[in-house]
């Protein structure tokens, strides 16, 4: 099984820190049991010493785990100021010099602060960074969050690295060997919830919540309590009569919330602190509360009920549209649909709901705008949802580093409170005085060996934790680390491996749907070039290209009026051809295939400028991963070399597709006369 970032390896001729060989600690819980294990495993690792793990102080060179709670506190640190800077999760990491020797202490309030110091502590030895330390590390997000879309049987909704590493053929996998080792990884960059279950709920996952599974699911539970991480699963909201016998699951009706309410209890008694449900209602034919002419916040608030008394909170997804539309239609549009939904129930849900927002308005497309629902309900709590499974970004075949966009995402500023209201002040709680907030993903792993079938796509992983414990940590901060970690220290590998993760977004973009129109993909499994297979389905998202222009009239003035969702200065912004941003064009415009770019070129000139360029640039990622070899540990580097092979032919079939297309409808010729079929 591939360690991912957590190779610990150990470096010729790099000697241990005499603090390093031995660890003082005093206190005793499962949560501090896990960090002195990683610890001595990573030391052991890294300068091939077992430490000595000692519970008294010592006078000579040690290494001092301790929360504040310690009644032996060291007197050496000064508590109160500790207590003054740290959150619940945050640690401090300091040398201090003794009598001439030096002394590291990793210090916080909670267990759990010391499980993340400790991990903080091996990523700087794997780093190779030596003392003294002086670190202070506080999550700037409060709920970091994974989701899974696993599905009982084995698979896994838009997985792309194997199956399932929690259930097999309707049951649970016995062995939760892998289980405990994603724990691991998952806690080393910070996650603190976790849930275990598509949100498509189907027949058997329904049940999931009941005796046959929970005890299970408590199993699970106790696995990723170990590294400080909360279990959550998603409910389907019909359960009340698919397992409970009710003939409604009406919100507002009594016995359906004294259904749930006995359910809560159940499931508190096994999982003491379960997270609570992650629930998709009325969306892609999925129940709700629709179906009893309720709203959104009934639903929800029927279930928060049902969990208050046990601390659990209801993460209600915001991913909600008419999935079946007519193309005559021009009024419909998708991509208003969270905000027309969500926007006039603010103030309408309890405390412990929290709604859960795609990036954008449509759906984990390369480029789209950010939703205009963040920062829009100042009563409603927030948690932004990423997608790190490569949905639409080349379903781990193709490279795709997904840091760049997520940044774009954190840094939008909503104006929500005018200039410097940005998305990351509105998921950090900092904004808006939300009782729970956060970042949520749809995870990228299955049981491949090297667990995201991509071996270059744990970078999305990484940089996924890495970016929500701090929205502020630059890319290269993050790929660098990533990189050194995973792949090691050799100068070209580092100097290569962050500049192609750097670039696989925009190549990808290049040679994949024009300025964020999106799409193009074949319907159903969102793979591989299909200009008009969502144009002529039902699903109603049209990119409406004839042989005059192409775009989608989002404005207020003639379009489906999307714009003016945003807050006045970016509706401004979008509204206007003359400042909306070029790559975010034919998303909020439709435009003649002659009309020109800000870039100087017309509409048509970027589609084949940027599709030949995308091949190019995919065959490039390609030499530049071959000048590697003998650089890159064997495997991973011929596994990856031929996802990149398979990326470049690929692209090529993009472009020739895309490209053909353009030109039977426009009828433009490409200036340069390159070969278009
Ligand atoms: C996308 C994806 C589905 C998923 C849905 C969701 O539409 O293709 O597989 O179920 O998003 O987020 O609920």
């Amino acid at each position: 099984m591939d360690k991912c970032w957590l190779q610990y390896k150990s470096k010729p001729g790099s000697k241990t820190p005499a603090f390093l060989s031995t660890i003082v600690v005093q206190e005793t819980s499962v949560l501090i049991t896990s960090a002195v294990e990683e610890l001595v495993n990573g030391l052991r690792s890294l300068y091939g010493v077992v430490p000595e793990v000692l519970p008294d102080k010592m006078e000579t060179p040690h290494l001092f785990l301790t929360t504040i709670q310690n009644p032996f506190f060291p007197h050496v640190l000064d508590k109160g100021a500790i207590e003054r800077e740290l959150n619940e999760e945050g640690y401090l990491i300091k040398t201090l010099i003794h009598d001439g020797q030096e002394q590291l202490f990793v210090v916080s309030k909670t267990d759990k602060g010391l499980l993340y110091g400790v991990f903080h502590l091996l990523r700087e030895l794997q780093m190779g960074t030596e003392s003294p330390f002086d670190i202070v590390e506080n999550p700037k997000v409060q709920l970091r969050m994974i989701n899974h879309w696993d599905n009982m049987d084995g698979s896994i909704e838009r997985g792309y690295a194997g199956a399932s590493i929690f259930y097999r053929d309707h049951q649970f996998i016995e062995n939760n060997d892998r289980i405990k080792e994603y724990a691991r990884l998952m806690a080393s960059v910070g996650i603190n919830g976790i849930s275990i279950n598509n949100v498509n709920v189907f027949k058997t996952e329904t049940k999931l919540i009941t005796d046959e599974f929970l005890p299970e699911v408590a199993n699970v539970a106790d696995t990723f309590r170990a590294y400080g991480i909360k279990t959550f699963l998603s409910v389907n909201f019909a359960s009340p009569m698919v397992i409970g016998g009710l003939n409604t699951a009406d919100p507002l009706d009594e016995e359906v919330g004294k259904w749930w309410g006995t359910k809560a209890e159940e499931i508190y008694q096994r999982i003491e602190d379960f997270g609570g449900f992650i629930v998709k209602a009325d969306s892609e034919n999925r129940p709700g509360p629709f179906t009893y002419n309720r709203t959104h916040a009934d639903g929800a608030n029927m279930l928060a009920k049902a969990l208050e008394t046990f601390g659990g909170v209801v993460i209600w997804r915001c991913f909600v549209y008419n999935c079946h539309q007519d193309w005559r239609d021009r009024t419909t549009d998708r991509a208003r649909a969270a905000y027309d939904h969500f926007k006039p129930l603010d103030g309408e849900f309890l405390d412990n709901v929290i709604l859960q927002i795609k990036n954008g308005p449509m759906d984990f497309q390369v480029r789209e705008p950010v939703s205009p629902l963040f920062g829009a309900m100042p009563k409603t709590n927030q948690i932004l949802e990423f997608q790190i499974t490569q949905e639409y970004t080349g379903q781990q075949k193709h490279l795709c580093y997904l840091v760049p966009q997520w940044k774009e995402v954190l840094d939008f500023d909503t104006y929500a409170k005018g200039e410097g209201s940005a998305v990351k002040h509105v998921v950090d709680g900092s904004l808006y005085p939300y009782t729970y907030s956060g970042i949520s993903a749809v995870t990228n792993i299955g049981d491949d060996a090297n667990w995201t079938g991509h071996k270059l796509a744990q970078a999305n992983l990484y940089g996924y934790g890495r970016l929500i414990w701090n929205p502020d940590l630059t890319e290269e901060q993050i790929s660098n680390e990533w990189t050194i970690q995973t792949l090691g220290d050799d100068l070209d590998v580092l100097e290569q491996v962050p500049r192609m993760l750097a670039d696989s977004r925009e190549i990808y973009e290049n040679y994949t749907a024009p300025l964020s129109v999106g799409w193009m993909v074949n319907i159903n499994h969102h793979f591989g070039p299909s200009v008009d297979g969502y144009e002529y389905s039902v699903w109603g998202t049209y990119h409406f290209a004839d042989h005059k222009g192409i775009g989608v009239n989002r404005t207020l003035s003639s379009g489906t009026g999307f714009t003016g969702q945003y807050g006045k200065e970016n509706t401004e912004i979008y509204e206007s051809l003359e400042s909306c941003p070029d790559e975010l064009l034919l998303f909020f415009h439709h435009v003649p295939y002659t009309h020109t770019l800000k870039s100087g070129k017309t509409v048509i000139q970027h589609i084949y400028d940027t599709h030949f360029k995308g091949v190019e640039q995919a065959e490039e990622l390609k030499y530049r991963w071959s000048q590697l070899a003998g650089k890159i540990e064997e495997k991973s580097y011929q596994e990856v070399l031929e996802r990149l092979d398979f990326q470049v032919e690929h692209s090529k079939e993009w472009r020739d597709i895309i490209n053909t297309y353009f030109y039977r409808k426009s009828g433009i010729d490409d200036v340069h006369k390159r070969t278009i079929y």
